[in-house]
């Protein structure tokens, strides 16, 4: 016990609970071996510390130890950054270059947010692991390594393997050894200590006395859900640390912060989550509403412009080839010959029998008038989006009491972008 104590005040890692406890003492043992060890929880916990630990009790402390944030290199230089590359094996490639694995040869090399890697990558990490060999891009030579992984992910592995996202042989191959670190919501005994030692940090930081909490606002805390764990208490904590001057935290002022719509574990029942994963329903869904959305105007756009060039070459190739699929987007728009006129134009047919109207050759509408009439017909879906974008807004701007660069940071949107809607909406 006095051990792990001494480990986690080298590691400043705050906290008694006994899966925490756990997964460092786990750490230790395995430390010394070469066995890969797979580190799983959700996003927040504490990961990083475990490879950290593995690292300093293992013989290879005195070598070098590489952390490899796996979802933050792009696909396209992964395996070069990884494994290294041959000079002129790809554009831009001007000199050799060491990868990671060659750097940290000897020591541990940390893959978080191991799950992102790209399959062709996967291929290469598991030659490693089973023969310790890789070879630098670009090269026909085969490169021997000794080095110790330690892998992290956050996401749910099986349903990985079973998207064909990530490959079973490498999985089980990392997964020698797996540590989990628990969630905050199941260790709410921790909550306390670790509010209080990020004010004091905080405090120290801001030169201004810690905030504190009140016995009601501690209840509040150790029952909210904490979807991103101890990274999002620590976030609150430095904010309502910089922002609040009264430095006795109320429930009422702890709401602003953490929004209260979330259900709390003991308001769900176990089944409702998929083991371990557990995830923040009502920012996921906004999240989806923005992507959606995003999707829908891009969509219009695409649509506005191939029905322009439709309308501009109407007696290509590529109209004839594809017309059942024109009709099928446009609701329909059908291509037609007019005898009398012996020119083109569109036919609109809306699809719902309430509005449905029928521009034939008989009818005097002319191709100005059915491109009217198209973007009349888009106008209804745009019409709603333009709700949705209100709605969005109003949201963000509630959420973050109407601060602007918050919001408009949650929107995805630039600040400026957010004063120019505000006020073409008269927000
Ligand atoms: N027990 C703890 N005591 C003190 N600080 C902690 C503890 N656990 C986590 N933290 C802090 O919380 C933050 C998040 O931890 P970390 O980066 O290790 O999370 P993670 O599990 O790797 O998350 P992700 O999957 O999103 O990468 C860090 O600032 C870390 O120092
Ligand atoms: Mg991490």
């Amino acid at each position: 016990m006095e051990f792990i104590q001494s480990i986690k005040q080298k590691f400043g890692i705050i906290g008694y609970d006994y899966a925490l406890h756990r997964a460092i003492e786990k750490s230790i043992q395995v430390a010394p071996t070469d066995i890969s060890v797979l580190v799983l929880g959700e996003s927040g916990v504490g990961k990083e510390f475990i490879p950290k630990i593995i690292h300093q009790f293992s013989s290879r402390k005195h070598n070098s130890y590489i952390a490899v944030n796996c979802g933050a290199i792009p696909e396209g230089t992964i395996d070069s950054e990884l494994f290294g590359h041959e000079k002129g094996s790809f554009t831009g490639a001007t000199s050799m270059r060491k990868g990671y694995f060659e750097v940290a040869n000897g020591g541990t090399i940390f893959l978080d947010e191991v799950g992102e890697l790209p399959l062709t990558t996967q291929v290469r990490l598991l030659r490693v692991l089973e023969s310790g060999e890789f070879i630098k891009v670009g090269s026909s030579k085969i490169q021997k390594v000794n080095i110790r992984i330690v892998a992290a992910t956050n996401l749910n592995m099986i349903e990985s393997i079973q998207k064909g996202k990530f490959r079973e042989d490498l999985y089980y191959r990392l997964n020698t050894v797996q540590i989990n670190v628990p969630t905050l919501r199941s260790r709410k005994n921790d909550i306390k200590l670790l509010f209080k030692k990020f004010s004091n940090d905080f405090a120290d930081k801001y030169h201004m006395p810690p905030v504190k909490l009140t016995e009601e606002s501690l209840k509040y805390l150790e029952n909210y859900s904490w979807p991103g764990n101890i990274r999002q208490l620590k976030n609150v904590t430095e904010q309502i640390s910089v922002v609040e001057a009264e430095r006795e935290i109320s429930i009422e002022k702890l709401k602003e912060y953490i929004p209260d719509n979330i259900p709390s574990i003991s308001s769900l029942s176990r089944n409702d989550f998929n083991n371990t994963f557990i995830h923040d329903f009502s920012k996921e869904r906004d999240f989806l509403y923005k992507i959606l959305f995003d999707m829908k105007k891009s969509l219009n756009d695409l649509k506005n412009m191939v029905f322009q060039l439709i309308k501009d070459y109407p007696n290509n190739k590529f109209l004839e080839k594809n017309q059942h699929l024109i009709n099928k987007i446009y609701g329909p728009i059908i291509h037609h010959q007019s005898a009398e006129r012996k020119d083109n134009f569109f036919q609109i047919e809306h699809s719902s029998d309430s509005e449905k109207r029928y521009y034939n050759k008989n009818s005097n509408c002319n191709n100005k008038e059915i491109h009217k009439d198209f973007i009349k017909k888009e106008e209804i879906p745009s019409f709603s989006l333009r709700k949705k974008e209100i709605e969005f807004i109003q949201k963000a701007l509630k959420k973050n009491n109407g601060k602007r660069s918050k919001a408009a940071k949650e929107l995805g949107i630039s600040e400026r972008t957010l004063y120019r809607k505000i006020k073409q909406y008269g927000l």
